[in-house]
């Protein structure tokens, strides 16, 4: 039986964890971090405090009320970068488990750079990650591009998937699957196309203010990424994001411009790899990965200390990342793993993790403070309804001045 999610005291055989999967894919790959864990600590009781809705639309406000109030999960999932430093570690919220590295050796498993320059303030480290997600990749259902006469190559450029849209328009289908009920699934498809156009150096500059958001390039996303919309399934804003990749599965639309979470509905949904669903770096994206990683964090005054010291090195334990990662679509962080036991797609993220160069997301609370996150959302919302090119400009800017002035 399920204790009550807030239950408090010295009790060692609980652990509350606090995540966002809820999906098919992804509640089966925390299943199996559970098991890992379960595995190694038997007898203790897992209480499940995932908060349903894609990219933690609707769990991490509920997550900081809990922080705010004083009743903190044990753990709970987090992006490195702005969202685990910015509003997690800067308030207090969290221990740090740089301790916990030295005694694992995981300072020889995970990738140094990325641990210090996502999860570490000064010197400590604060959370441990259970797996890195793709951002950039676009998806597409093999059987219904066939149908149409539709042959996909191993690049895409914005030209040669305006003309596959055009095409499946002609034949009366919505080419491009979205499903923006959380509206950040449209920012990410944003997100996807502006990496396409300024690459990962004009990336850098843009996030270190170098570059302004109304600048020529930024607008010519802007601009691909209102004609878009034209292809776009009319049900989109009524759709979660696996809802839209399910209507991917069925044929209903051809192609979605997705983080690799997708994938974990693909290996639920039992779809074949080329046979049935195939990907590729969204338009111009190749050579770049968008990282988008997952890890998780001890709480300051957990009420179960020990049981979420002992899930966080399930978390970074081989096993687990071995268990974990072929379920959710991720990669593992460590590197160190078995590359055997992961599937076509993940070999090809892996060697883009390898060779490509990293950018963090922004829709993903990576690149960015929060208050600019969340404007980037409001401004997408807008945009999707009036497609004024400068109104957007306009308001990241003045977004992007505003988390400036409040660093
Ligand atoms: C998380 C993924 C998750 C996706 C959709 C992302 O922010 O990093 O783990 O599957 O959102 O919910």
């Amino acid at each position: 039986m399920l204790a009550p999610p807030h239950s408090q005291g010295a009790d060692k055989g609980t652990l509350e964890v606090f995540s966002w999967w809820t999906s098919g894919g992804e509640a089966a790959a925390l299943d199996a971090l559970f098991n890992a864990y379960q595995k190694r600590n038997p007898g203790v009781e897992i209480i499940n405090a995932a908060v349903a809705g894609g990219a933690g639309s609707a769990a991490r406000p509920v997550l900081q009320a809990r922080l705010a109030g004083g009743k903190p999960p044990d753990t709970w999932q987090t992006h490195p970068g702005w969202e685990l430093l910015g509003q997690y570690v800067e308030p207090g919220y969290c221990e740090a488990i740089t301790e916990l590295y030295k005694r694992a050796g995981w300072d020889r498993v995970f990738p140094k750079e990325l641990v210090a320059s996502l999860l570490t303030k000064d010197r400590e480290i604060y959370a441990v990650l259970a797996g890195i997600h793709r951002g950039n990749v676009l998806w597409y259902n093999t059987k219904l591009l066939e149908k149409n006469g539709i042959k996909v190559g191993d690049q895409m450029t914005f030209n040669m998937l305006f003309a596959f849209c055009d095409k499946l328009k002609a034949a009366g289908i919505s080419a491009l699957g979205v499903g923006d009920s959380g509206i950040w699934a449209s920012a990410q498809l944003f997100e996807n196309t502006l990496l396409g156009v300024i690459g990962p150096e004009g990336w850098t500059d843009l996030f270190n203010g170098t570059t302004q958001w109304d600048d020529p390039m930024v607008k010519e996303a802007m601009k691909l990424f209102a004609k878009m919309q034209d292809y776009v399934n009319p049900d989109h804003s009524a759709l979660s994001w696996d809802q839209a990749i399910k209507a991917l599965i069925q044929g209903k639309v051809a192609f979605c411009s997705m983080g690799d979470w997708a994938y974990g509905e693909f290996v639920k949904a039992k779809m074949k790899a080329k046979e049935d669903f195939g990907w590729l770096s969204s338009p111009y994206t190749d050579g770049s990965f968008i990282v988008i990683a997952d890890g998780f964090t001890l709480a300051k005054g957990a009420a179960h200390k020990e049981a979420a010291l002992a899930w966080l090195k399930t978390v970074g334990s081989k096993e687990a990342q071995e268990a974990f990662n072929p379920l959710k679509g991720s990669i593992p962080a460590r590197t160190d793993v078995d590359r055997s036991k992961f599937d076509a797609y993940q070999q090809w993220s892996m060697d883009s993790f390898a060779e490509d160069k990293l950018v963090a997301s922004c829709v993903h609370g990576e690149a960015a403070p929060a208050a600019f996150q969340q404007a980037l959302n409001d401004a997408v919302a807008n945009f999707v309804v009036d497609r004024n090119v400068d109104n957007f400009a306009k308001a990241l800017v003045k977004a992007a001045k505003e988390s400036r002035s409040r660093k």
